[in-house]
């Protein structure tokens, strides 16, 4: 959709609204943000969600939550979570990020637990910690395996004890910038179609990641779709790293002919199912993992755990399904429904019973490690908007850790938070002249968009992008892939000005918002991962297979004249003292430790 080409002349009503601070996603990190203002006596604050108050992706996070709380394990600490972080990442995480999050981890979770977070509890009574990926120690703190619904239930529920203003069912489709100050936001009410303008002194983009431009993925159809990065990036702000998509290995593989089970297809089954002691085997019933990683077997970082099914795949040794098995049955039907309840009734609705035998599992598009630039307070270089959680980049390098992603979300919410809190200025009403310039030409591009009887439905448009991204920029991926795949999002963009439209109120018309966010977003990854001739972490290149020291260097994207990404590459900081101290202990998970 290009609002400055596709209305210009038509005049459209909005509303105005006024706010100091508007926190555009209700997940985990713009209520743990809006809390942190809250407590700190800051009451002009707006959380806008594209859903009900408590839905939200992060309900769909589920194996837990990352903190050094020492339960089983008291040798961890803080500095050996941000070692793993680091290590794992492949060093092209941003030390100082890292180390912000995982310093603070054991009091956010002490927070939360008080706060009166159903966490797992050992017999003692203390918050349980399981292994996860790649960690040295048993750190992920969880609720079962819906720890992310938990979680959020528990920050909702402190925000409406604070009674923080929270509107719910508005997507958000512009910020009103220009090129250096954020001034608002622009969007429409999804319930009524009434176009709105937020006048606001700072905004927080906590909008998530851009994982559903693939066609295999565990988020909700019509979230991560690359909202936050692609807002951010219009906006003036730069876009870093966005080639490291990282792949969860076990999404659910199903018979795609079955209705019952078609829906289910990528949808994520929790690394807690290998935590509490799951295990791969191929179609010829082996255990293939001691081939690629004997000392990490499935609990080996994510990157390599996806790619070994993958090729276990491509070799003609997946199931039926086009996947591989995962198998918890040798632990008592007692303890699986208790440590995996989601998991285990999902099954079971399917007609499977995770206690008597495997479930089928294949790579599946999970998160987005990059996303947009940000300081160490989570602001962007564009004057007063920030972008935290999944949104913005730097804490997860070239590979995250299960289990972060949550912390991130608290973590960054609370740093963002405390520094809105400090700060006086802002960044006033918004001039006239972007109200001429921005505001206006976007109410009238969104007005021409709605209604309109093109030759494709913009789903389907949708669905070929997805496509695009899982062929061209998959797990895999080669020079001539990525180019086919720059070429195929140019085509698509090109079509999506002739597409049928519904109302604003219509499914339709959110799906055309999406698909210009997932246009920007899927341009950049496949920019970032031709550009960066080595495989590292998440990104691998068969024409370049070995990592590639001279790459140790971050990608920044930003917007050139007519449209274009211009990129640049940035050097990486070191870590503190103390981090570096335990990368150089060499801490390691022990996989065999589990058995
Ligand atoms: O597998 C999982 O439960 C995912 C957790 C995460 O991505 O942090």
């Amino acid at each position: 959709m290009n609002d400055r080409d596709a209305g210009q002349n038509r005049q459209t009503d909005y509303v105005r609204i006024d706010v100091g601070v508007l926190i555009v996603g209700a997940g985990a990190a713009g209520a743990r943000t809006a809390i942190e203002l809250a407590e700190a006596g800051v009451e002009d604050v707006l959380v806008l969600g594209k859903r009900g108050h408590g839905d939200a992706h992060t309900t769909w996070a589920r194996g837990g939550i990352n903190g050094a709380l020492g339960t089983h394990d008291p040798e961890d600490d803080w500095t050996i979570h941000a070692a793993d972080t680091l290590k794992e990442g492949h060093f092209l995480n941003d030390p100082e990020k890292v180390e912000a999050v995982t310093r603070q981890m054991p009091d956010r979770l002490r927070e939360l637990d008080e706060w009166g977070m159903a966490f797992s509890r050992t017999e003692d009574g203390e918050i349980d910690q399981r292994y996860f990926g790649a960690q040295s120690f048993r750190r992920t703190a969880f609720a079962g395996d819906h720890t992310g619904e938990s979680m959020l239930d528990t920050l909702v529920e402190r925000a409406r004890e604070l009674e923080i203003p929270y509107r719910e069912n508005v997507m958000i489709t512009k910020l009103v910038s220009d090129g250096w100050t954020c001034y608002g936001a622009l969007g429409f009410d999804m319930d009524t179609g009434e176009f709105l303008l937020f006048d606001a002194d700072h905004v927080v983009l906590a909008a998530g990641g851009y994982a559903s431009i693939y066609d295999r993925h565990t988020s909700r159809d019509d979230e991560n779709n690359g909202d936050g990065p692609a807002l951010a990036y219009d906006a003036g702000a730069t876009l870093l790293d966005m080639e490291f998509v990282q792949f969860h290995p076990t999404g659910m593989a199903v018979d795609e002919a079955d209705p019952d089970w078609a829906p289910w297809s990528g949808r994520l089954v929790t690394e807690a199912v290998r935590g509490e002691g799951g295990r791969l085997y191929n179609a010829d019933g082996e255990r293939f993992m001691e081939r690629y990683s004997p000392d990490q077997m499935e609990l080996d970082a994510r990157d390599v755990v996806a790619r070994a099914i993958a090729t276990e795949i491509d070799a003609g040794r997946g199931t039926e399904n086009g996947g591989v098995y995962l198998d918890i049955s040798h632990r008592e039907s007692e303890f699986i429904r208790e440590r995996l309840p989601r998991m285990s009734e999902r099954f079971a609705a399917l007609g499977v019973d995770m206690a008597d035998g495997p479930v089928e599992v294949a790579p599946t598009a999970h998160y987005g490690m990059g996303g947009v630039e940000v300081d160490d307070d989570g602001q962007t270089d564009v004057e007063n908007l920030y972008a935290i959680g999944e949104t913005m980049a730097g804490v997860h390098g070239a590979n995250r850790l299960g289990g972060n992603s949550l912390a991130e979300t608290v973590a960054y919410g609370v740093v963002a938070g405390s520094h809105l809190a400090a700060r006086s200025d802002g960044a006033g009403a918004i001039p006239e002249s972007l109200v001429g310039s921005v505001v206006e030409p976007h109410f009238a591009g969104l007005a021409a968009t709605a209604d309109t009887d093109g030759e494709t439905e913009i789903r389907d448009l949708v669905t070929e992008l997805q496509h695009v991204m899982w062929d061209h920029a998959g797990i895999l991926r080669d020079e001539a892939g990525l180019r086919s795949g720059l070429d195929a999002v140019a085509d698509i963009r090109r079509r999506a000005d002739d597409a049928a439209v519904g109302p604003p109120s219509s499914e339709s018309f959110e799906f055309a918002v999406d698909l210009g966010f997932m246009l920007t977003a899927a341009e950049a990854v496949l920019r970032g991962a031709l550009e960066r001739t080595e495989s590292r972490g998440a990104h691998y290149r068969t024409d370049h297979e070995e990592r590639d020291p001279d790459w140790q260097c971050n990608i920044r994207l930003e917007r050139a004249d007519l449209g274009r990404m211009r990129s640049e590459t940035v050097p990486i900081g070191s870590p503190s003292e103390a981090v570096q101290a335990a990368l150089d202990a060499g801490y390691e998970l022990d996989y065999h430790q589990l058995e």
